[in-house]
């Protein structure tokens, strides 16, 4: 597969996500050789530069990821930079003669991919003025935008920027990007699931126990506190990563991998997601805030101490929860979620955790067999885990747990690409099924509505160790049973 023609133009260009994940995400394809031939791209900031100055800025990011000095040169050619202020309508008519002038050049058939890589409040005011010089105009040619995280910050917000881009484009015009979507181990969980027969028989309320999602992180918040500390991690990470995980775990099988089938699917689990309301919010949900700690055997900060966080900050850097899906499949299946900065690791998994056998003929040697469970590794060390019981040699009866390990790396001979690789060659192709439709993404706002109103007027913050899996209060969210033990 290779990208129509076409031309990527950032917005936010200086920034940080440009430097860190696209500029390397669009040289990989290039270096691949999956652009078309006519591309280029266009960098938008507010910053002052010429096109010389983003081509140094540029080359600094690639130059570690290419030693072949042609290639450099040659993508080094094709890139471009406007600045200007945002809400200025004369940035949008330079843009517009701009924009012209290189889609003549490159022979693009006027197809653009506007990327807004900034902050959410500028979401709207650029779509607004593109759609007041014609920029979102589609004629015998594509005009697509894909929109950064965050998508509001709560359920009206979401709601109004969503309303604003529907004022200049078609829903099939919007790429709402959600970066784990892109993870080649997040994919697989559709084929493991669909390409083979013996899972899905089992993959129900009758045979499983409980499911785990755990996406943690050793990291604390960085230069990130002014964003982070009015998002908190529930906004940030369970409004789109691990509400998308469960979707993927639990759905039912699309018709086809045609996007609609898709995402059909997963807009119908998550409207069956049970709701959360006042009441129930307290036994499932639980909340942390790290303080400091030793991870690696250094000392980090405690999370009211980091750069530009309050002293008496009440902003969670933790969340578990318990989900319930009410739905014939799930009936009774509780999904545990965690996420968190500054855990013990950084890990992603999910762990599907079998029910016991119904009856164990080994019960006077083993009462307590342990339950199957496969593991699937989202990164690092991407791959799966199958967790049985099986003899142990020797002559006495005895049972053991046999890890079966399937391990990528392993076994292909090649890094998988990025995440945001996939996401920008998908969008150039015109493929949307890996992006967040605008009805999931109002249905995940209206899930965490309550929890954000509650805990904007209750202080119910526990505190952890950095360095550790989080606040011990997490294990309340178990009746039976416990998290399932990282490994
Ligand atoms: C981002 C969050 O969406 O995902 C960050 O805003 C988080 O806070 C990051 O660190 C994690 O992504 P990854 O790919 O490193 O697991």
């Amino acid at each position: 597969i290779k990208a129509d023609k076409s031309s990527i133009i950032i917005f936010g260009a200086s920034g940080d996500l440009t430097s860190r994940k696209l500029i390397p995400a669009i040289f990989k394809l290039f270096k691949r050789n999956l652009l078309s031939e006519n591309f280029y791209v266009l960098g938008v900031a507010r910053t002052q530069m010429n096109d010389q100055n983003f081509r140094d800025k540029t080359k600094n990011i690639i130059s570690n990821l290419c030693k072949d000095e042609k290639i450099i040169n040659r993508f080094l050619k094709i890139i471009y930079y406007q600045n200007g202020q945002y809400n200025d309508i004369n940035l949008y008519k330079i843009l517009n003669d701009k924009i012209k002038y290189l889609d003549d050049k490159y022979k693009t058939n006027g197809n653009n991919l506007f990327y807004f890589a900034t902050p959410p409040d500028i979401h709207s005011i650029i779509i607004k003025k593109l759609g007041e010089v014609g920029l979102n105009d589609q004629k015998n040619n594509f005009k697509r935008v894909i929109i950064e995280k965050p998508f509001g910050s709560d359920l009206n917000s979401s709601n109004s920027l969503d309303d604003e881009l529907h004022k200049y484009l078609e829903e099939q015009q919007i790429y709402r990007i959600d970066h784990y979507l892109g993870k080649e181990t997040v994919q697989n969980i559709m084929m493991l699931r669909f390409a083979n027969i013996i899972f899905e028989p089992i993959w129900n309320y009758k045979y499983i126990d409980n499911i785990q999602i755990t996406v943690s992180e050793s990291l604390g918040i960085g230069h990130r506190a002014g964003y982070f500390e009015n998002a908190g991690l529930l906004r940030d990470m369970f409004q789109n990563h691990m509400l998308q995980l469960l979707t993927l775990v639990a759905m039912e099988p699309p018709a086809s991998l045609e996007p609609v089938s898709v995402r059909n699917e997963k807009v119908k689990l998550l409207k069956s997601i049970r709701p959360f309301n006042n009441k129930n919010i307290d036994d499932n949900l639980v909340r942390g805030q790290y303080i400091s700690s030793k991870i690696d055997d250094e000392i980090v900060p405690g999370y009211r101490e980091e750069k530009n966080v309050a002293k008496n900050s009440c902003t969670e850097t933790y969340v578990a929860g318990k989900f319930f899906i009410d739905n014939w499949r799930w009936s009774g299946v509780p999904f545990y979620l965690r996420s968190g900065k500054r855990l013990k690791k950084k890990l992603s998994q999910i762990a599907i955790i079998f029910k016991d056998v119904p009856h164990s003929i080994f019960s006077h040697d083993f009462i307590n067999l342990e339950q199957n469970s496969l593991i699937l590794n989202v990164q690092p060390d991407e791959g799966f885990s199958l967790y049985i019981q099986a003899k142990q040699p020797g002559s006495k009866l005895c049972l053991n747990t046999l890890n079966m390990d399937f391990k990528y790396k392993n076994h292909f001979d090649f890094d998988p690409p990025e995440a945001y690789e996939r996401l920008i060659l998908d969008a150039l192709i015109g493929d949307q099924t890996l992006f967040v439709r605008s009805d999931a993404m109002k249905i995940s706002w209206e899930l965490l509505e309550p929890i954000i109103n509650k805990w904007k007027k209750e202080n119910t913050l526990n505190f952890y160790e950095a360095g550790t899996w989080g606040p011990k209060e997490s294990s309340r969210l178990f009746k039976n049973g416990t998290w399932y033990p990282l490994r």
